[in-house]
């Protein structure tokens, strides 16, 4: 097998080796369909695109990806230049195709052959609605299909945004806009940085960045995260987020990637694991579409 590229990100290595995982483990179909639930720039795609050829060469991958044109986080136009960056990239596939946008209440009507895993990196603490998030899902993944979504939770200590710790916990504007402001004014965060690159005040860093916490993000407990999947038809656990810490560490170390992970059915220790990991980082939600009952 040839060298797999570099990722960008850990947690776009990490997704692969859940992904990859999930397919050994089942090694089942030779074409296989995977859509990026809130895509963003479209490296995941190129990622996964490449490295999943890569790593099975006897098998075809069908992966596109959606995003929502009407919230805040990204600029505008991101999705062109989504599909610009794979055509360059990827030019045998018609990205224009396969990258599509929706608005945040709308069905999932651009499908048109159910998914055999759906992912989303760092969406889920975004998206507002999340029964129809996972009702889509749960419609549009076969029997059997995964989705693994990797996202902190509402009880991550570091805001991953902002970086202030429990920023997302205050939901009152005035005490979030207080809170952001004294944090940076006595130098926590990324205010210093910010105004170095931009020039802004304090008050107008604050204001912005409030407004973003305030309308962007939506964190959920693990307890409602699961009731999400479950209430849409969907079998939810926490595996592989141990994993994730793990790779973590191993990229701190300079310890050689994995691309694969240890396969199992079940996430017991994870159940245990995600206890304490959700305080420190993302963890790894994965959802099955079974029930035998
Ligand atoms: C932090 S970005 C992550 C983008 C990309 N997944 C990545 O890893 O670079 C969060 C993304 O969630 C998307 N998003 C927000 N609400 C959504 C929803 N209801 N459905 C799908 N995507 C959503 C945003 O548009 C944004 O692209």
């Amino acid at each position: 097998m040839n060298q797999l590229p570099k990722a960008e990100s850990i947690t776009h290595q990490h997704i692969l080796c859940v992904i990859n995982t999930l397919i050994i483990q089942k090694n089942t179909k030779d074409t296989i369909r995977i859509l990026d639930a809130g895509c963003g720039n479209g490296k995941l795609i190129a990622y996964l695109h490449i490295c999943l050829h890569l790593l099975h060469s006897d098998k075809i991958f069908h992966i596109s990806g959606y995003d929502v044109q009407d919230h805040g986080v990204q600029s505008e136009g991101f999705l062109v230049e989504a599909v610009n960056r794979l055509s360059t990239m990827i030019p045998a596939v018609n990205w224009a195709e396969r990258i599509n946008t929706i608005q945040t209440i709308d069905q999932w009507t651009f499908v048109t052959k159910k998914y055999d895993f759906i992912i989303s990196n760092q969406v889920l603490e975004h998206v507002y609605d999340k029964d129809l998030f996972f009702s889509n899902i749960s419609s549009n993944l076969i029997d059997g299909g995964h989705s693994v979504h990797l996202a902190p939770l509402k009880h991550v200590v570091h805001e991953g945004h902002i970086f202030l710790p429990w920023a997302h916990r205050i939901r009152n504007f005035s005490s979030l806009y207080g809170y952001i402001r004294f944090m940076s004014s006595i130098g926590f965060g990324k205010f210093r940085k910010h105004q170095k690159e931009t020039g802004c005040s304090l008050n107008e860093y604050s204001e912005r960045h409030a407004d973003y916490i305030y309308f962007w993000t939506n964190y959920s407990s693990e307890a409602e995260t699961i009731d999400f999947a479950r209430r849409n038809g969907m079998r939810a656990d926490f595996r592989f987020s141990f994993e994730f810490f793990t790779s973590k560490i191993r990229q701190i170390l300079k310890i050689k990637r994995r691309n694969i992970y240890k396969p199992r059915e079940y996430g017991f220790i994870d159940a245990i694991l995600v206890k304490q990991l959700r305080y420190l980082s993302s963890v790894t939600l994965v959802c099955t579409k079974k029930n035998t009952y």
